[in-house]
């Protein structure tokens, strides 16, 4: 009897590709009787406790998990962690995510970078209450590749991903002759702030650190601070995501070796590519193989961060990190190791990532592929604005940080944020100050710009406007091929992208996901229109 009320008043909600009917509160997302699941996860974000150092316990946040129903391999704890859990899925399966929410705030969990209804994807208007559930019923369509779910609550997705909400949504692609098993590892990359008695540090009413976005000074791996792991004699495949806030990384092989990105956001490259070094804005992801086959025993590597200048300046800001001294030299271009001072650990200094000791255990050793499957291109003479693509400013004014002069409300969408559905369209990023005025040109950083419900491609990256100081400490680490749903727009630089509405009607987010841009509102909505 319960079910079949359930039934009438939720009319398989999941395959529903009306916007008009999609206007429920998100308290009437129950269990659908006729969906069937190849994979029932229930997921319960709850604070709790870790031993995460010798001493005190660590309070955090976590997403306590239980396969209902599936592979025991769909999900995976990372063990001794808060982090995660890695949810596996194969191509075209069903799944459903029984969302409880025990925080004392409101949450919701967004897909990041999977292409699902409206409903389904996370907008923080669905957000649900302490002790309520949300159950997310969707068929994973997204290509094989390293995707990510993380809360998505207005104005808390800075503070509840950093207190530990964040796992991995793999999508595998098994029929490729890549490492598996123990040679494939997650690498969540996370820099952190403790006390002195381990409890984590979030931003602190800092007025700085908010602009900036926070920056800690301890990089976590997996949700751990061990600081290095074993390896065989073995070729790896690590799956890499920047899961911090605002932290962007410049990676690199500590022995000089290329890294061969064999992936990106949106799955495989059509074949590696060898970057001396690889940038990765929070949100990013990139798939990294390496041999470890020929190193000696006992011999340590390690994957690092180096320097660079991420352009920052914040000219206007907290005289007490030297802002001032940047003032009266007339510049009003204080570079960002000036500016974040107090984290000890700025964005574009180097560190250690994490180490690699090589054991003398002799593991599988595969040949790295020639190439994978091509990329099918989105045609570009089909794009309905390809001359005239639609402009997104990300800039600062109004002490805040905008897109196009607006700020994020809940339910508005603007008219030059309505696409039509089955349209390929050019949007064009644009990074600059403010249209002039001495606040607007110096209040500059990069943004990582992430598009909901889709995948796109990036069809030019125009740097001619970038500092050359900024861009050339920069400029080989992009790969603009692939599918991607989040980039880095550097200052003054200019991104098109292509991108194509398909399936879904409704109303999806883009915005900047340095966590604490987002939080304050460098967000908007878009909306897919039949
Ligand atoms: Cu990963 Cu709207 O975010
Ligand atoms: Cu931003």
């Amino acid at each position: 009897m319960r079910a079949l009320i359930i039934m009438i008043i939720m009319p398989s909600f999941a395959f529903c590709q009306n916007s008009k009917q999609q206007k429920r509160s998100s308290n009437q997302f129950t269990v659908t009787e006729s969906f069937e699941p190849d994979i029932d996860i229930s997921l319960t974000a709850t604070p709790t406790e870790i031993q995460l150092f010798s001493g005190e316990k660590t309070q955090v946040y976590t997403y306590r998990s239980e396969l209902i129903k599936g592979e025991s391999t769909s999900l995976q704890q990372i063990p001794n962690s808060y982090l995660g859990p890695i949810i596996r899925v194969k191509p075209n399966q069903k799944i459903r995510i029984r969302y409880n929410n025990e925080l004392p705030d409101e949450s919701i969990i967004h897909w990041h970078g999977l292409h699902v209804p409206q409903e389904m994807d996370g907008h923080p208007r669905y957000a649900i209450n302490n002790g309520k559930q949300f159950v997310y019923e969707f068929v994973v369509n997204n290509r094989p590749g390293t995707y990510w779910f993380h809360p998505h609550p207005h104005g808390l997705t800075g503070y509840q991903v950093y207190k530990g909400l964040a796992g991995m949504f793999i999508v595998e692609d098994n029929q490729n002759n890549l490492p598996s098993d123990e040679y494939e590892v997650p690498l969540v990359i996370q820099d952190r702030r403790f006390d002195p008695s381990n409890q984590l540090v979030y931003l602190e009413d800092n007025m700085m650190d908010r602009m900036i976005g926070f920056l800690g000074d301890q990089i976590l791996i997996n949700g751990q601070s061990d600081t290095s792991m074993e390896v065989d004699k073995a070729t790896y495949r690590f799956r890499v995501l920047n899961g911090s806030n605002s932290r962007i990384y410049k990676l690199a092989w500590s022995d000089g070796v290329d890294l061969t990105v064999i992936g990106n956001d949106g799955g495989l490259l059509s074949k590696p590519i060898n970057k001396s070094y690889m940038m990765l804005g929070p949100g990013e992801r990139i798939d990294i193989w390496r041999d470890f086959s020929k190193i000696n025993s006992g011999e340590q590597l390690s994957l690092n961060s180096l320097t660079f200048n991420s352009g920052t300046s914040m000219g206007m800001m907290g005289s007490e990190r030297g802002m001032g001294r940047g003032m009266m030299s007339g510049r009003g271009n204080m570079q960002s190791s000036n500016s974040q001072s107090q984290s000890g650990m700025d964005n574009g200094d180097a560190f250690t990532v994490y180490n690699f000791i090589v054991s003398d255990n002799e593991g599988e050793v595969l040949p790295l592929p020639a190439d994978f499957e091509p990329i099918k291109q989105l045609n570009l003479s089909e794009s309905v604005n390809r001359d005239s693509p639609r402009q997104f400013n990300f800039h600062f004014q109004r002490m805040q940080w905008l897109i196009n002069g607006k700020t994020f409300e809940m339910n508005e969408v603007a008219d030059w944020e309505k696409v039509k559905l089955n349209t390929t369209e050019v949007w064009e990023f644009i990074n600059s100050g403010s249209g002039g005025g001495m606040m607007g040109n110096m209040m500059k950083m990069p943004h990582p710009v992430h598009i909901h419900g889709l995948q796109f491609q990036i069809i030019e990256r125009d740097f001619s406007q970038v500092p050359p100081d900024v861009w050339n400490s920069m400029k080989d680490g992009f790969i603009d091929e692939g599918w991607q749903d989040t980039f880095l727009l550097l200052p003054d630089m200019r991104v098109k992208v292509a991108l194509r509405f398909e399936d879904y009607t409704g109303i999806f987010l883009y915005h900047c996901h340095n966590l604490e841009h987002e939080d304050m509102g460098m967000m908007r909505n878009y909306e897919v229109i039949e």
